[in-house]
């Protein structure tokens, strides 16, 4: 059945890139949560596809710290029979000044297929994929864009119900230094739901924010009624020290606390993870019944090993 799905998969979704969201119609969308389903077994673990690319060669480029998204993607690879090769920046020649472009020129030179490429700048990832013949994936881009992240948490949430369609999304914490809440905002909305946002003034928002995206001003507002909750971490190493927030004020406006969820027992929760534990979110919420923060993770797995597929796709 799996690898029935994965072929049928293969002969729709094509494409060289994929660097933002919207890079995706709705219809890709789809399909890639559709073929991310469909390699989760009954028993909620990940099942290994027949389609194999085992001449196939990707860099996993990290020039930001990362836990989630690497190995997930690592362990796509994996499963799909592709050399992953690891590249950390510390401990690289960019220690000695070599520049992005020149390091991804040099990967290319290695004949390598694809990069799936974290960094820090907005921009960098459309410059390597101008730049060099390889596919360049987002594995998360400056406070711009973090695709397959949206992607999971779409995925993760398809699992619970069966459409965004008509759904009410709130997104609560800090939603100005996010690239999560930006590819979310964009395929939430796209895929039908309707999105509130919420956090500190610092935070609560950004310049291109859609217009039809209500701003509420405490996460008490949003929970009066949401289906989903997505909650974002402070980013501390993005912030100005003026900039961040009192941590008893945070958590009294802006926290996901046991209580508070407890009043909301139709909301389900996600988080794109690392979580500031006891600081956005209560720890015991990251067990409950309607959080889908761990299962999102395996998400990342399936959706990346679709997204894999699709690019190469003969
Ligand atoms: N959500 C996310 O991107 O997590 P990592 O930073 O651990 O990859």
């Amino acid at each position: 059945m799996v690898g029935l799905f994965f072929a049928l998969f293969l002969l729709f979704m094509a494409g060289r890139h994929l660097l933002s969201t919207y890079d995706l119609t709705v219809d890709d969308v789809k399909s890639i949560v559709t073929e991310a389903h469909s390699v989760l077994t009954n028993d909620g673990r990940i099942g290994t596809p027949d389609v194999q690319y085992p001449d196939r060669r990707v860099v996993l480029a990290f020039y930001e710290a990362s836990t989630r998204t690497r190995i997930s993607f690592e362990t796509a690879a994996q499963r799909l029979g592709i050399t992953s090769i690891h590249f950390q920046a510390t401990g690289s020649s960019v220690e000695k000044g070599e520049s992005l472009l020149d390091t991804m020129h040099t990967l290319d030179a290695m004949d390598v297929d694809a990069v799936v490429l974290r960094h820090g700048s907005n921009g960098a990832h459309a410059s390597v994929a101008a730049e060099t013949r390889m596919s360049v994936i987002n594995a998360g881009e400056g406070t711009t864009s973090h695709p397959t992240q949206a992607l999971l948490d779409v995925s993760a949430i398809l699992e619970r119900r069966p459409s965004l369609a008509g759904c009410r999304i709130g997104i609560v914490g800090d939603i100005r230094h996010s690239r999560v809440a930006r590819s979310q905002i964009d395929l939430f909305r796209r895929l039908g739901a309707s999105v509130v946002i919420c956090g500190p003034e610092t935070m609560a928002t950004f310049n291109d924010m859609p217009n039809d995206v209500e701003q509420r001003s405490t996460i008490d507002d949003v929970l009066e009624d949401v289906n989903i909750l997505s909650m974002l971490r402070i980013q501390f190493e993005r912030l100005n020290s003026d900039e961040v927030p009192s941590l008893d004020d945070y958590r009294k406006r802006y926290a996901l606390t046991t209580k508070r969820l407890a009043n909301h027992k139709d909301v389900l929760v996600i988080h794109p993870g690392p979580v500031n534990v006891g600081i956005e979110v209560d720890a015991d919420i990251l067990t409950s019944q309607q959080s889908l923060i761990r299962r999102q993770v395996t998400h990342g797995v399936a959706v990346r090993m679709a997204v894999l597929s699709r690019l190469f796709a003969p």
